[in-house]
C-alpha cells in the first residue's frame, strides 16, 4: 500500500499511556460504590438486572508478573467514523498480547452486521502496524446496523463460540454503546460466557459525563473544521464580499460548533441548545442574523461567517415538534407510506396526518427541506440531519429579510452568500496527538477490562486535560449513563446524550464574547493540526475540555 511521508512518520509515533497500563494490561483493580442510572432507575434496573448497580472500576499498576490465560476478543467499529479508531484497535491488540501473547483479536467487518453475519478478519501484528496512528475506520470498516433482536444476539453468540471469543469490544457512540449494554445483558442472562465492553467514540462530543470526559475523535475533527473555518474567515476578510454560512456536523448536540467558535471567533454562531431553551422561532433566528449583517454592513463591510450546527433544525421548537411527529408518523404508518407513489402523494399524506400546528410549519418550509425531512431515518430512528440543508435555508431566509429591509430603506449593503457543510472532511483525519494517545489508552483499557473478566462496562480514561502521566483509567458501568427515551414511537432504554450546557463554562465563555465577535472582525486562524514540534502546539486539548475542567 502506498503511503504518504506524513503517514510514514506518524507510524513511528508511540502513543502515551496512563501509568496504570505502563507495565501491561494486568492491573490492580479498585472498585467504587454501587451505581445507579442517569434517570428512570427502576425501569433500567428491571431491563438490566444483571448489569445495573455495578461499581465503577479504576486501575492501578500491578507488579503481578503472571500470564493470564489467552483471550480471544472481537472488535466492532460502529456508527460514524471518528479519528483514532485504528488506535483503539491497536491498544486492544497490544493490551491483549500483554495479557498473554497467544491472545487473539478478531475484527468484525462493516460494523455490528459483521458480528451477526460472521464476516471477520483476524487482526494480526502485521495488520495493526499498517494502521497505527492513521485516521479512518478502513481497517475493518464501520456500519450502523442496530443490534437489538434476539435472533441477532443468538447469531452473534454462535459466531463468537465458533471463534472461541469471550469478549466483544464495541467502539461506538451513545446508540452503539446502548446496543453494547443490551448485548451484555442478554449474554449475562444466558450465562453465555461472552463479555461486552464499550468504547466512547463520536466526533459529536455528546457521549460524555463525569467519568467519560470526552468521546474520541472530537478533538481532531474540531481542529480540522476550525482550520477550514479559519481559512474561510481569512478569505472573507480578504475579499470582503461574501457571507459564508457554514453547517457543521453534530447530529444533535452543538459541541462541535461551540468548540469551533471558541477556536476561530466567527461573527455569528448558533447553538441549538440555546435556541431550544429560549424557544426561538426560525423567524427570530433569521432576524438575529439579519440584524448583525445590517450592522456589519455599516461598519466592517458586507462579509462575515455564520456557524450553524447541523442539529439546529431539531432544536427550533416548532420544527422539533414537527420532526418528532414525523418520526412517529413514519414509524406507525410505515406500510401505508411505503405504498404511496411519488413525492406529491407523500407530501399530501404527511400534511393530512400531521397536527394543525405541525402541518402549518411543514407547509411553510421550502420544497427541498420538506423532502429532506422525509428521507429515511437512520437505524436508530433519528432523522438524518446531515442531509438537511439548514445553512441554505438560513441563507435564503436572511436574504429575503434583507430585501424587505432594503425596501424599507433600513439596509443599504449587499448580501452575497456561500454555503458550506463540514462533516465528512474531518471524520477520518489523522488523529491529533491527543486523539492518538487517548484512543490507544481507551483500547488498552478495554483489554484490561477484558483481562479482568468485566462486562457491561465502558472503557474510561480520566484527567485528560493533564499530561498522560496523570491519566487514570478504568471502567464505568454503561447502565449508569442510561435513561428511557422515545424512539421509533416507543419508550426505549438509551444512553443519555450530553447536550451543550448553557450553564457550562464553554458556553459562558462564548456568550461573553459573541457581541464583540459579531460587531468586529476578531477572527482567529488556527491553521492545520501539528503532529511534530513544540508540545504547546502539538499537545493542545480542546477549549471545551479545558473550560469544562475549570468548573470542577
Ligand atoms: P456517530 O454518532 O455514529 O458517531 O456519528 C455521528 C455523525 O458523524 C454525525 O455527526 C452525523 O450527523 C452522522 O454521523 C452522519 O451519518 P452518516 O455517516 O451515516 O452519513
Amino acid at each position: 500500500m502506498a503511503i504518504s511521508v506524513l503517514q510514514k512518520a506518524r507510524a513511528a509515533y508511540t502513543p502515551k499511556l496512563p501509568p496504570a497500563l505502563k507495565k501491561g494490561a494486568i492491573v490492580g483493580i479498585k472498585e467504587g460504590a454501587p451505581t445507579t442510572s442517569e434517570a428512570d432507575s427502576e425501569k433500567i434496573q428491571e431491563l438490566f438486572p444483571n448489569n445495573f448497580g455495578k461499581p465503577q472500576i479504576s486501575f492501578t499498576q500491578s507488579s503481578d508478573k503472571s500470564v493470564l490465560p489467552a483471550i480471544n476478543a472481537g472488535v466492532i467499529l460502529s456508527g460514524g467514523q471518528a479519528p483514532g479508531g485504528h488506535n483503539v484497535i491497536a491498544g486492544i491488540f497490544d493490551g491483549l498480547k500483554s495479557l498473554n501473547p497467544d491472545s487473539k483479536l478478531f475484527g468484525f467487518l462493516g460494523g455490528p452486521s459483521g458480528l451477526v453475519d460472521n464476516k471477520y478478519i483476524e487482526i494480526t501484528a502485521e495488520v495493526v502496524d499498517e494502521y497505527r496512528n492513521t485516521g479512518g475506520f478502513d481497517m475493518i470498516a464501520s456500519g450502523r446496523t442496530k443490534l437489538e433482536s434476539e435472533e441477532q444476539f443468538e447469531k452473534a453468540k454462535k459466531n463468537c463460540e465458533d471463534l472461541d471469543i469471550n469478549t466483544i469490544v464495541i467502539i461506538g457512540g451513545d446508540d452503539s454503546n446502548t446496543n453494547a449494554c443490551l448485548l451484555a445483558e442478554y449474554y449475562a442472562a444466558k450465562d453465555a460466557g461472552i463479555n461486552v465492553i464499550g468504547c466512547p467514540k463520536t466526533i459529536d462530543g455528546d457521549l460524555k459525563n463525569e467519568y467519560i470526559e470526552t468521546s474520541f475523535g472530537f478533538d481532531t475533527a474540531c481542529r480540522v473544521y476550525a482550520e477550514l473555518i479559519g481559512n474561510i474567515q481569512r478569505d472573507a476578510n480578504s475579499a470582503r464580499k461574501y457571507w459564508h454560512f457554514v453547517k457543521l456536523m453534530g447530529r444533535s448536540a452543538s459541541h462541535i460548533t461551540l468548540e469551533c467558535a471558541l477556536q476561530t471567533h466567527p461573527n455569528i454562531t448558533l447553538i441549538g441548545e440555546e435556541v431550544f431553551e429560549k424557544k426561538q422561532t426560525l423567524d427570530e433566528i433569521v432576524t438575529y442574523i439579519a440584524d448583525v449583517v445590517v450592522k456589519r454592513s455599516e461598519t466592517e463591510g458586507n462579509f462575515g461567517v455564520v456557524l450553524v450546527p447541523e442539529g439546529l433544525i431539531e432544536f427550533i421548537p416548532e420544527v422539533g415538534a414537527l420532526i418528532s411527529e414525523l418520526n412517529d408518523l413514519l414509524a406507525k404508518e410505515k406500510d401505508a407510506y411505503g405504498r404511496l407513489k411519488g413525492r406529491s402523494e407523500e407530501l399530501a399524506f404527511v400534511n393530512h396526518n400531521l397536527s394543525k400546528d405541525s402541518s402549518y410549519v411543514f407547509s411553510s418550509l421550502p420544497e427541498n427541506i420538506k423532502i429532506q425531512l422525509l428521507l429515511d431515518r437512520d437505524p436508530h430512528g433519528n432523522v438524518q440531519v446531515s442531509r438537511i440543508d439548514t445553512e441554505q435555508l438560513l441563507a435564503e431566509m436572511v436574504n429575503l429579510r434583507l430585501e424587505e429591509l432594503k425596501a424599507e430603506g433600513k439596509y443599504k449593503g449587499s448580501f452575497s452568500t456561500q454555503t458550506h457543510f463540514f462533516g465528512y472532511e474531518g471524520r477520518c483525519a489523522a488523529p491529533s496527538n491527543f486523539d492518538a494517545d487517548y484512543c490507544y489508552s481507551l483500547g488498552y483499557t478495554a483489554a484490561a477490562l477484558a483481562g479482568a473478566g468485566k462486562t457491561g462496562y465502558m472503557s474510561s480514561v480520566q484527567n485528560t486535560d493533564k499530561a498522560a502521566e496523570k491519566w487514570e483509567c478504568g471502567g464505568v458501568p454503561i447502565t449508569m449513563m442510561m435513561n428511557m427515551e422515545r424512539r421509533h414511537g416507543a419508550d426505549k432504554p438509551v444512553i443519555k446524550k450530553a447536550l451543550v450546557r448553557l450553564d457550562g463554562n464553554p458556553f459562558i465563555e462564548f456568550q461573553r464574547h459573541r457581541k464583540t465577535w459579531a460587531e468586529t472582525t476578531d477572527f482567529i486562524y488556527p491553521g492545520p493540526i501539528q503532529y511534530f514540534g513544540p508540545s504547546e502546539v502539538c499537545d493542545q486539548i480542546t477549549k471545551t475540555l479545558e473550560l469544562e475542567k475549570k468548573s470542577e
